[in-house]
Parts: structure tokens; sequence; C-alpha cells
């Protein structure tokens, strides 16, 4: 596998393209079996990222729920849950938020340098803070500092639109996970699924669609996007990798 990680993309829309709404409480965009297959797809990588927004928002645990998938990586040498991974250029990342206070792996917030040294000291040994870039990060030099340095081969994105938006805009996504709820949304100000750019695949060079699959009331498109797409599949030669090197300060 090259140095910079497998990148897969998974999110869940209305079938108006929104993440959310734009009421206090998060939406439940999916159902239990396909969050049953999100949670398989995460044991299957290195680490986890979301925005710093969905952190603030959600404050989710991004760990591998299932104790079977927890036992399997275990016994390949990896630990319960992949490291967690997420970015912010203003720094409002609360120490007590279930990010950074669940699951035994590393977890590393990307931030622009000038906020490195006093994010580390707000968050302690709870992260690992890596300063890169002026006023924003580079997803590019995320994936090269998470490959080089951290010791990840595989990400998995889970959102939000933000985020979202700058791999697929960078070409940087091996692969799309886009699970479509049946219901809309209709508000302006919820969190689209991305938001404006210039994207590599366009009407004349369109991706290529790898599956479908109805799971329940939703239905999960599955789209190939690089040529190192089916490199995490069980069989295949990334399958069977090392653990993640990344130490807690
Ligand atoms: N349906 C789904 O599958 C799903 C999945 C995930 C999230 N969501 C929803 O999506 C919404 C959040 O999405 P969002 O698009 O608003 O936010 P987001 O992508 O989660 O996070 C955006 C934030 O990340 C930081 N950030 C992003 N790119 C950066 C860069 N290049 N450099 C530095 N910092 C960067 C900034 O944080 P700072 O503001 O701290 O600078 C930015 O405000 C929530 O409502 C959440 O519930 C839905």
């Amino acid at each position: 596998m090259s140095e910079r990680p497998y990148v897969t993309l998974s999110c869940a829309m209305s079938i108006d393209g929104y993440l959310d709404s734009a009421e206090p409480h998060r939406l439940a965009m999916s159902n239990a079996a396909d969050l049953d297959r999100v949670d398989d797809v995460r044991a299957l990588h290195d680490a986890i990222m979301v925005g710093a927004s969905t952190v603030r928002r959600d404050n989710p645990r991004l760990l591998v729920r299932d104790a079977a998938r927890r036992a399997r990586r275990l016994a390949a040498g990896l630990r319960e849950s992949p490291a967690k991974v997420t970015v912010t250029s203003s720094g409002e990342l609360e120490p007590d938020a279930a990010f950074f206070t669940t699951g035994e792996g590393p977890r590393i917030v990307y931030c622009p340098q000038d906020r490195q040294a006093q994010l580390q000291e707000r968050l302690g040994d709870r992260a690992i803070v890596v300063g890169l870039g002026d006023d924003c990060v580079a997803m590019a030099e995320l994936l090269d500092d998470l490959g080089a340095q951290q010791g990840v081969r595989s990400l998995m994105v889970e959102g939000g639109g933000t985020v979202l938006t700058q791999f697929l805009g960078a070409d940087l996504a091996d692969e799309l996970h886009l699970v479509v709820a049946p219901f809309f949304v209709g508000e302006a100000r919820a969190p689209r699924v991305v938001g404006p750019g210039a994207f590599p695949w366009t009407a004349s060079r369109r991706a290529r669609l790898a599956d479908t699959r109805r799971i329940g009331d939703v239905v999960l498109l599955r789209y190939a996007l690089s040529d190192r797409f089916g490199m995490l599949e069980p069989g295949s030669a990334a399958a069977g990798r090392e653990p993640v090197s990344v130490e807690l300060p």
C-alpha cells in the first residue's frame, strides 16, 4: 500500500441531499441495520475522522460497537477500535467530549500551526495535536502526516459535509459510501452532504458506481473513486495489516 492512507468516505443523506436538520438535536438518517454495516466498515480501518463541527454537535464516540468485531481486531493485533482524527481551525474542542474520553486508541487533532501549542495544552494527554498550514489544514498534508508520521494506512471519513467536500474536491478519496434515507429535510440552513466546489467527477467524467444495496428503508450507493478501490476488502493484500503505531504523548 502506498504511504498516503486509503480513504473511504461514508455518510447518510436525505433524498434532498442534507446530512442533518438545522434543529438543535441531530436528525437520525440511517436505520439500525445500516448502522451495523457502518460499524463493520469502521472495524476495517486504522482511523476514523470527523470534522470539529460534528464533534461539537453530535459528540460521537467513534468506537467499534460490536464485540465480535472488536475481538477480531484484537486477534489481528489491532486495537479494539481505530484511532480517531479530527480537524479544527478555531481550536474549539472540549477535552471532555466523548471523542477524547472514550476508547483506548490515539486521538489525533489537526489544526493550523499557530494554534498547535495552545490546543495541545488544552487537550493535554487526551490527544496528539499536529499543526499543519497557516489558516486551515490541507487534507493532502493531513493524509501525508497520517501515513508517514502516525502509521495510519486506512482512513474512514464520516463527515460532515465541510470535510467531505475537501476530500472529494481534492480527489483524495478512494471510495464513497453514500446512504440515502427515505425523507426530505428541506431546510436551507441545514448542512448539505457537499458544498459548492470543482469536483473531479462531472457529467463527462462519471464516477464508477461499484455497488448498490437496499438495507431496510435506505439504499447504499458505493462509488469507486480511484484505482486503489477495493484494497481494504477482506482477502486483499491490505487486509492483513500491522497495528497502527501511534502512541499517546
Ligand atoms: N448524516 C451523516 O452521515 C453525518 C455524518 C457526520 C456529520 N453529520 C452532520 O453534519 C453536520 C456537520 O457538518 P459540517 O459540514 O457543518 O461540519 P464538519 O465537516 O463536521 O466540521 C467542519 C469544521 O471542521 C473544521 N475544519 C474543516 N476543514 C478544515 C480545514 N481544512 N482546516 C481546519 N479546520 C477544518 C472546522 O472546525 P472549527 O469550526 O473548529 O474551525 C470546521 O468548522 C452536523 O449536523 C452533523 O450532525 C452527518
